[in-house]
């Protein structure tokens, strides 16, 4: 049986497969609450077979959003349909996972399909960083430095988002570190000029992310998998200082209770030379795996099935997360298994689809 069809297990959860939809934003929201898009588009991808789907990026705060469309959870109205999503993810057969984050200065953005730009006047709010300075070219506005007040107060916003992320019945919690919003911003040399224990040197730069961690920890239960997306290489000519630096960060907070890691790109300067390939991320997948010992995730340019069947036969991830190709094809894992020649591919949908493409298969 090809590998990506193993169970998967990280506490006490397991996964049915190898396969797990990212998060994925849908910039679909009212006031940060979920709606009818949201359980289509949800049980839709759940019901496509992946072993772990994760909702998207889900603000804890009002300003921690990317665009005013992002999904909230920071009051109880946002997690009422948290609730069904995760509910309709678990009934259509996969583990429901959430990601939550704080978009930093790259937050008060317009929508993708409406600019993807920093929002000019009503309708935009006061961003933060850990310095006052803007990510630039589209997203130019200047962040205000955050005080240290600030930084307790977006602490513990994470800490109250996990809470209502497991009230809400979410098995899987994914910190969004990365991407160049708040927390990567921290840890990254293009955002963080701070010389007050939280920036400067690496460890310093890692500070909030670590605390924010451990904090998280202590109320999100010890069964469950705690899960960080870093990005641990900008692509900016310092790669091999970020990534050990990234790296020596993960084994402190493999330390503090982080069960996996999703490898990602920073995304913190627009001076980035990323070099754009089908799985370019693996060998930095396969590295931090070996370096830190963590279970390891990762995605980007992966949506053929001899890619996604060599990432993890080769042991340089331990799931696959699969983005776009889920999005073009929602029974991404049924296509999969048919080219992977797996017995009986259609037993990876629900039996209402697989019992007549089993009966009377498809010609092709
Ligand atoms: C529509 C869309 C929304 C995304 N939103 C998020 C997000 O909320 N959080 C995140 O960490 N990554 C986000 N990403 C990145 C994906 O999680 C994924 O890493 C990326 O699409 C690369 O995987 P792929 O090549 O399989 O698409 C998004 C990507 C897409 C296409």
């Amino acid at each position: 049986m090809s590998a990506l069809f193993e169970s998967f297990q990280l506490k006490s959860v397991t996964l049915k497969n190898r396969i797990a939809i990212p998060p994925m934003c849908q910039y679909s929201a009212t006031d940060g609450v979920a709606n009818d898009w949201h359980q289509v588009h949800y049980a839709g991808l759940a019901r496509g077979g992946a072993g772990l789907v994760i909702v998207e990026a889900t603000a804890v705060s009002p300003e921690g959003r990317i665009t005013p469309k992002c999904l909230g959870i920071w009051n109880e109205a946002q997690a009422q349909e948290l609730a069904k999503l995760a509910q309709t993810i678990k009934s259509n057969g996969s583990v429901p996972g959430i990601q939550i984050g704080h978009a930093g200065r790259k937050a008060s953005a317009n929508i993708p399909w409406q600019g993807d730009d920093h929002i000019e006047g009503e309708g935009g709010w006061e961003t933060l960083s850990p310095s006052a300075i803007p990510f630039g070219g589209h997203l130019a506005k200047e962040p205000k430095a955050m005080t240290l007040e600030d930084i307790e107060r977006v602490k513990a916003d994470f800490v109250q988002a996990a809470q209502r992320a497991l009230a809400a019945g979410f098995e899987w919690l994914e910190l969004h570190f990365a991407h160049g919003y708040l927390a990567q911003s921290f840890f990254s040399v293009h955002a963080n000029q701070r010389q007050d224990g939280y920036g400067g040197d690496a460890k310093a730069r890692g500070r909030f992310l670590l605390e924010t961690l451990q904090a998280v920890r202590e109320v999100w239960p010890e069964t469950l998998p705690l899960t960080a997306r870093l990005g641990v290489i900008e692509f900016d000519g310092r790669d091999e200082e970020t990534l050990q630096e990234a790296i020596v960060l993960l084994n402190e907070m493999k330390e503090v209770g982080l069960d996996m890691v999703n490898v990602s790109v920073g995304f913190s300067t627009k001076e980035a030379n990323i070099p754009w390939g089908p799985a370019f991320l693996a060998p930095i997948a396969e590295r931090v795996k070996k370096e830190t010992g963590l279970p390891v995730a990762s995605s980007w340019g992966i949506d053929k099935a001899e890619d996604a069947q060599r990432v993890v036969a080769d042991g340089q991830m331990d799931l696959v997360m699969i983005g776009r190709a889920y999005l073009a094809d929602p029974h991404w894992t049924y296509t999969l298994a048919r080219k992977l020649g797996v017995d009986k591919p259609s037993w990876t949908l629900p039996a209402p689809y697989a019992h007549w493409l089993e009966r009377y298969a498809l010609t092709e």
